[in-house]
């Protein structure tokens, strides 16, 4: 585990080939075993691969998430706030689990923060998504995950680049 988190790092540039069917699976099952609060399961995930759906994606916010239509896989995470109070924590840890077990497979990710974010004057990134989707009002999508073999190449942060102070050790 350490050793995924040291090399870890998102990546926006990916190879011109589709995740393969095996790899597929196994991020379906990492976005299902993500736990929630009271086991409440408010996450809802669409795996976007058409190319037209993923450039429209792309321009869900003015800026940030151009690279999701090179991404050949787009995870829309999304979640049902009449099911938690807590489903953006919940969404949260999902992602981050789909984008380790990308990692832990050799291929490439990097979140886009839809949520909280506007698609224009007149209209946030969420319900854009949503309605492109055709998903219910009621949802908030949270993020979109951009996932494909990497076309670039990131070192993992050195120990001395981790801000280390932020860990204060309470001794008793
Ligand atoms: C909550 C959250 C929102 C993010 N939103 C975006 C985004 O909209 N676009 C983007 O390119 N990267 C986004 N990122 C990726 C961060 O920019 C990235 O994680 C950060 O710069 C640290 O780099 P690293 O992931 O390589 O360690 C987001 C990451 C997080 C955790």
């Amino acid at each position: 585990m350490i050793e995924l988190l040291r090399t870890r790092r998102s990546i926006r540039a990916f190879q011109d080939r589709p995740v393969a069917p095996e790899h597929l699976t196994l991020l379906e099952e990492a976005l299902l075993r993500a736990p929630s609060s009271r086991n409440s399961r408010p996450c809802r995930f669409v795996l976007v691969q058409d190319a037209p759906t993923r450039q429209a994606l792309a321009v869900a916010k003015p800026g940030g998430g151009r690279f999701l239509a090179d991404a050949p896989l787009n995870i829309v995470i999304h979640g049902d706030p009449e099911l938690s109070d807590v489903y953006v924590e919940d969404c949260s840890i999902a992602a981050i689990l789909v984008q380790l077990q990308a990692h832990a497979m050799g291929l490439g990710s990097c979140w886009v923060q839809i949520r909280n974010r506007r698609h224009d004057a007149s209209g946030d990134a969420s319900s854009h998504v949503l309605r492109l989707l055709g998903l219910p009002a009621r949802l908030e999508v949270v993020a979109i995950i951009g996932v494909g073999y990497p076309a670039e190449d990131k070192p993992g942060w050195r120990p001395e680049q981790l801000d280390p102070e932020r860990v204060v050790r309470l001794e008793s």
